[in-house]
């Protein structure tokens, strides 16, 4: 497929997705036409949430939006990113902690595929110290989650922490 640079792509984990995402998803909708947030399947890390929860989270939350869409991919983003007809990829940089794992995954994926472009967002600053890492770890320890993630992840997350749930999330 040809490539177009009013596709962009989000990929990520999304374990969960988080306020900060929401906030770079809806600039990436500002700036492109198409955004595809992508979630990986065949990641190694142990998730908290299967790729099936974690996609109707993000289904549920971008439910009605025609401009942004909800997809898995396995395997390298440069191939999804062709088959999606996409010319950039969307990742967002918190501060300089990102910053370099980033740009190595930027200038990586640009020696796979010198057309795709990686494009950096900044969240608000409000959001910029959100990650799925603390999110997950408030959530086990029962703390409040009020204003980190979308009312959709809260409610699964605390769902999970039901003990009667705990192995069904
Ligand atoms: O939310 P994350 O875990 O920071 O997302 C990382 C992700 C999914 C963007 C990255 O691991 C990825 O693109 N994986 C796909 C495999 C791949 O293409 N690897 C080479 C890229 S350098």
């Amino acid at each position: 497929m040809a490539q177009d640079s009013r596709v962009a792509i989000f990929p990520g984990s999304f374990d969960p997705l988080t306020n900060g995402h929401l906030d770079l998803i809806e600039r990436s909708a500002r700036l492109f036409d198409r955004v595809i947030v992508a979630v990986l399947t065949n990641t190694s890390k142990q998730p908290m949430f299967p790729v099936k929860a974690r996609l109707a989270m993000l289904s549920e939350v971008f439910k009605g939006r025609a401009s942004i869409e909800v997809d898995t991919f396995r395997g390298l983003l440069v191939d999804y990113a062709r088959t999606k007809g996409a010319r950039v990829v969307v990742r967002g940089i918190r501060g300089v902690t990102d910053f370099e794992g980033e740009t190595q995954m930027a200038h990586m994926n640009r020696r796979l595929d010198a057309d795709l472009e990686t494009v950096f967002l900044a969240p608000s600053a409000s959001h910029a110290y959100i990650s799925s890492r603390l999110v997950r770890e408030i959530a086990t320890l029962g703390g409040s989650l009020a204003g980190l993630v979308p009312p959709a992840v809260a409610r699964r997350l605390a769902a999970a922490r039901r003990p009667s749930n705990l192995r069904r999330v």
